[in-house]
């Protein structure tokens, strides 16, 4: 038996068995190019299809609104690219509106469209569990505004954001709404009607699917440029032979995780809320980070007073425990988090900030195991009894 805890599932999970299988003869027998016209391509066609008509159930919209790319970073990067050089070239409108606690693959993508491209952009303050506030999205709304991006759910913190709140301000002006449910997707509802939002990201290795493949919803019929040049697939929207072996995989992924969404979702959030409870309980100077109910159901994030968040990690590795400090994009970075910052904590704290994220198959055992374990290592490495 593998006796070491992975509890790191928010940066990456691993493929389910069910959804290997479903993958293997696509590298292997059915190959076919999807635009092929022979035997092959049509088998691939009819899977790639049969993909995108899975993914659009869970997403409640049409198959044509799916568009597949290779991340949830290339969604995010279609989505604000897309929409920005639509609408700067119908009506110079330029106005882009982000949260401060955005992932990188939307903040650099709004800084980069600003600093390159001269859009102008708002990045909205959140409040101390990281939630953004109606109210001051409808005051950042200009007349040339054309796109409001906020995430569904914080890879870092775990907060859940009021999606269909924040959508109905944006819908009353006629404004795109795009949120990034990377996160989110395979622990929450992702029905796109009922947020209310016109383009949405999601990222198949987040659900126990591959790595490299992603999707974007794109409603239908909203202004919008492809960002990439060559072939006619998807649309038009995304040239370049789709990955049906992995399209494939995400799409059974995602409907693994609706499918047992509801028993997941009641025995991870216990898990996560005995992790919270007792390391609270447990630790001195240590603080919750995010909501404490609004939260996704497998996040637990902390930090620590007089504690560096990398040392933290390799210590816990040493233990067996699998955990990050910040997102897994922070790995070797000194900086704090900016998340951390923006829900108003002090550089010092942000430093000493712990993630851990349960998945599916976590058990009590493990949970046991590090709770156990935490206390020790963080009163050793303050130097305390
Ligand atoms: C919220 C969020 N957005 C985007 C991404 C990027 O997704 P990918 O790893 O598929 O590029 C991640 C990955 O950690 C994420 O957590």
């Amino acid at each position: 038996m593998n006796k070491r805890i992975y509890m790191d599932h928010a940066a990456t999970t691993p493929v389910d068995p069910e959804v290997l299988e479903v993958m293997i003869p696509l590298f292997t027998t059915e190959y076919g190019n999807p635009s092929s016209i022979h035997h092959w391509g049509q088998r691939s066609e009819y899977i790639l299809h049969s993909s995108r008509e899975t993914i659009s159930k869970s997403l409640n919209c049409e198959t044509d609104e799916i568009i597949f790319t290779s991340s949830g970073t290339e969604s995010d990067n279609l989505a604000l690219r897309g929409i920005a050089l639509e609408a700067y070239h119908r009506n110079k409108n330029n106005h882009m509106i982000i949260s401060s606690i955005e992932h990188p693959a939307i903040m650099n993508t709004a800084h980069d469209l600003k600093t390159k491209y001269g859009f102008e952009l708002t990045i909205l303050p959140v409040n101390q569990y990281g939630l953004v506030e109606p109210h001051d999205l409808a005051n950042a709304i200009k007349e040339n505004t054309i796109l409001v991006s906020i995430m569904y759910a914080n890879n870092e913190i775990g907060v859940i954001q009021p999606i269909s709140k924040l959508s109905e301000i944006t819908k009353a002006s006629n404004i795109l709404f795009h949120t990034d449910a990377v996160q989110a997707a395979g622990q929450l509802i992702l029905d796109v009607k009922s947020l209310g939002v016109d383009l949405m990201s999601i990222s198949g290795h987040k659900f126990y699917g591959p790595k490299g493949i992603g999707a974007l919803y794109i409603k239908r019929n909203i202004p919008f440029r492809s960002t990439q040049t060559g072939g006619s697939q998807e649309n038009g929207l995304r040239a370049g032979t789709e990955n049906v072996p992995l399209i494939a995989g995400m799409a059974k992924a995602l409907e693994i995780s609706m499918s047992r969404y509801k028993d997941d979702t009641i025995k991870m959030t216990q898990l996560r809320n005995l992790l919270i409870d007792t390391i609270l309980q447990e630790i001195p100077d240590c603080y919750i980070t995010g909501h404490k109910k609004q939260r996704l159901p497998n996040n637990a994030s902390f930090v620590f007073d007089n504690i560096d968040g990398n040392e933290l990690i390799m210590n816990l590795d040493i233990y067996d425990i699998a955990a990050s400090s910040g997102s897994a994009c922070k790995i070797g970075n000194p900086e704090p988090s900016i998340v951390l910052q923006a829900i108003g904590l002090s550089s010092n704290l942000s430093l000493g900030s712990l993630r851990l994220s349960i998945g599916r198959n976590t058990n009590q055992d493990q949970v046991n195991y590090v709770i156990t374990m935490l206390p020790k290592i963080i009163s050793k490495m303050r130097g305390t009894p």
